[in-house]
């Protein structure tokens, strides 16, 4: 059942049974599938439509016109910016029912999706990960790269903040100009965070 600690337009469609958590805002025309899983805190834009079963986790920001899937699951923290596309059948074919394979699409915690960029299914977005602006993403992002273009490359590292990083001593070690915070690629296309374990939220830091 919907608990009702959360707040629907009007014009929303919100089918049963489904979980919606405490404090979730959901603006006009959106449309909510049986059995979808939408946590605590999150903001679902105009016009966004989540399918049967998917997983949304708490604190996740929904631009509008965005459809999530079956198969999706968005981690605590996402942005998907406005009309971001989630796909679920790699291969789909009208006369070919596939309805049986669809294929997961994993973002990880406090990833951005950019406006209008479309995630080929069967990838797995790292935790803080920044998707730019109409890019393609067909393969499996690390945390925290900055993947833009067609089809979507890591031009350069991004912050936890969502600052592009630069080297800034012998030891590779990248400063985020908003927080402070320093990071390094200790193995070759793996970056850590130095100053803040990657499963803490940054909310838990600034409530501290
Ligand atoms: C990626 C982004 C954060 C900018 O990052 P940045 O490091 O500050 O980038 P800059 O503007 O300094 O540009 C650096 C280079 O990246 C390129 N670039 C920036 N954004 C790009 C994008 N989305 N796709 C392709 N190339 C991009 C620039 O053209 C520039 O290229 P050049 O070095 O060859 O001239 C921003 O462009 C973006 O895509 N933000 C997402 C906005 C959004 O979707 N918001 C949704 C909520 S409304």
């Amino acid at each position: 059942m919907a608990d009702q600690k959360y707040y629907a337009h009007p014009t929303a469609i919100i089918d049963e049974p489904c979980k919606i958590g405490a404090g979730t805002k959901i603006w006009h025309f959106c449309h909510i599938m049986a059995n979808a899983h939408i946590g605590k805190q999150c903001v679902l834009g105009q016009n966004v439509f989540v399918a049967n079963d998917v997983v949304i986790g708490k604190n996740v920001k929904i631009q509008n016109n965005v459809s999530v899937y079956t198969g999706v699951i968005l981690e605590d923290d996402v942005f998907c910016g406005p009309s971001c596309v989630f796909t679920n059948v790699v291969n789909p074919r009208s006369q070919v029912n596939r309805r049986n394979q669809y294929t997961q699409t994993l973002v990880r915690r406090g990833a951005t999706i950019g406006a209008n960029a479309t995630i080929v299914c069967g990838t797995t977005i790292g935790r803080y990960a920044f998707i730019g602006a109409g890019a393609v993403v067909r393969g499996d992002v690390p945390d925290y790269a900055l993947m833009l273009g067609v089809p979507a490359i890591r031009k350069a590292w991004m912050s936890r903040h969502g600052h592009r990083l630069k080297k800034t001593d012998s030891h590779g070690t990248m400063i985020c100009p908003e927080s402070g915070w320093r990071y390094r690629e200790e193995v070759p296309d793996i970056l850590h965070c130095l100053d803040w374990p990657e499963d803490k939220p940054l909310l838990e830091k600034q409530t501290l």
